[in-house]
């Protein structure tokens, strides 16, 4: 098929995610490799988003292949309760040695909503509580608890759940900045004190915000949370779906404050989206809640052996190529290109990077800080900052105001400048609506 024909059939017969269909307009793609994909008439992109921040270790590695075909070869699926398998077996094993702490029970999924969905499940039935805690500023997926523990736009037009309440971030946008890791504890033991702990099964929240703005919470935060959980008995569940698997340079997000949550969810970075899963990571003790109960979850397709197998040579891919220590390494050579951008021009309003995990917020106005567009919303200019990336073969997210710099974490150091060299280009376009 042409990229022509790829497009027109897609639109007439799938539906996009999230989308006013007529106005998507999709990039058809043949194959990918390393950092790059190309469209079937061989325009190349720097994929500099890792797609959806979750091709971690780039595309098409042969050992992942390898492993996803020989393990079909062998056996692709059996019923996930009342049958195990070998693969299912060492993976639990594997992420039981990389979870922080004493996480090492884990239940399989098929992404990020269901391993927080699940999460959700686990925390309810442990605590005997219903309430759920959650942050305005978050993503936690599209399913029905998912969507209603998100704070975010996504969330507006889903039906509201009795039990989800949401509390402000320590960020609150590119005019009125960041609150320190003091002030946001106060309100939120506030607002626990209000709602009742003893109603409170769990509070939720990515320990990188992702999609809402890379936000790396003040010194303090992470660890205040996980003390005002252990006084009040509300377990703490880490979002690591997109912040997991060396994104931000570690393992976990969570590790860079030696945190350990009661329940982490995982997906993407899990198996670098060639097969989908996900996982909920569950403490010793919490685990041991479901020895003499029923677990109250279950999917056809949790622990399939694909997926497994896909995970698990991902991890190891993870391990050999030295990946985590990598993203750590060359995300300081991206702060560095990151806050020389900032220094240039005048509509970077603010960078923000932990690894390879990496933002730029532009502002309109360097005195009021208005942003380049508004709170979900966009602007001529975000959007003819957009067009010229995709013109010139650089794959990134563009939202609201800002825009990612979240590539593989296999990216050179000359591949991460020549991004950045069309990133510099691209600024000059949204400069010039710079006023005072
Ligand atoms: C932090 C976070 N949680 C959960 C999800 C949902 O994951 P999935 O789309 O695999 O269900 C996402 C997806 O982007 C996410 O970023």
């Amino acid at each position: 098929m042409t990229s022509d024909e790829i497009i027109a059939l897609s639109k007439k017969h799938t539906i996009s995610e999230w989308s006013v269909q007529n106005a998507v307009d999709p990039i058809p793609v043949a194959r990918a490799e390393g950092i790059y994909f190309y469209t079937p008439d061989g325009k190349r992109y720097i994929d500099f988003n890792s797609q959806l921040m979750c091709v971690n270790i780039g595309h098409s590695d042969a050992r992942v292949v390898k492993a996803i075909q020989d393990q079909i070869a062998q056996l692709a699926y059996v019923i996930p309760a009342g049958m195990t398998t070998e693969v299912r077996a060492r993976l639990g094993a594997k992420l039981a040695q990389i979870a922080p702490g004493d996480i090492d029970v884990f239940f399989f999924t098929n992404g990020g909503a269901e391993a927080n969905e699940n999460a959700f499940k686990i925390a309810r039935a442990y605590t005997g509580r219903q309430k759920i805690l959650a942050r305005y500023r978050s993503y936690h997926g599209g399913t029905a608890a998912a969507i209603a523990a998100t704070g975010e736009p996504r969330s507006w037009s889903q039906p509201p759940m009795p039990g989800i309440v949401h509390v402000l971030d320590p960020y609150h946008g590119i005019e009125r900045g960041w609150d320190t890791a003091e002030q946001s504890l106060r309100y939120l033991e506030e607002v626990i004190q209000l709602e009742g702990p003893q109603t409170i099964a769990a509070f939720i929240l990515e320990s990188v915000t992702g999609t809402n703005g890379v936000l790396i919470p003040p010194d303090g935060y992470m660890q205040g949370v996980r003390a005002l959980c252990d006084r009040h008995g509300i377990l703490m569940i880490a979002d690591e779906v997109m912040s997991g698997f060396g994104r931000t340079g570690e393992w976990f997000a969570i590790d860079h404050w030696g945190v350990v949550p009661d329940l982490i969810s995982m997906a993407k970075g899990l198996t670098s989206a060639y097969v989908p899963m996900g996982a909920v990571g569950i403490r010793r003790r919490i685990a041991d809640h479901f020895a003499d109960k029923p677990f109250p979850g279950g999917l056809t397709y949790s622990s399939h052996a694909l997926a497994c197998a896909a995970a698990l040579a991902t991890l190891q891919v993870y391990e050999e190529d030295d990946l985590i220590a990598r993203a750590k390494r060359t995300g300081q050579l991206m702060a560095s290109l990151l806050a020389d951008l900032a220094a240039r021009h005048p509509s970077v309003g603010a960078v923000r990077s932990l690894g390879l995990f990496g933002i730029v917020e532009l502002i309109r106005n360097r005195s009021t800080r208005a942003p380049m567009a508004a709170f979900n919303g966009t602007s001529p200019e975000m959007a003819a900052l957009g067009k010229f990336f995709r013109q010139e073969g650089l794959f990134t997210f563009v939202r609201w105001n800002y825009f990612f710099t979240n590539p593989p974490l296999t990216i050179t150091d000359d591949q991460l400048r020549e991004a950045f060299a069309i990133i510099d280009r691209g600024l000059e376009i949204t400069d010039k609506a710079v006023e005072g």
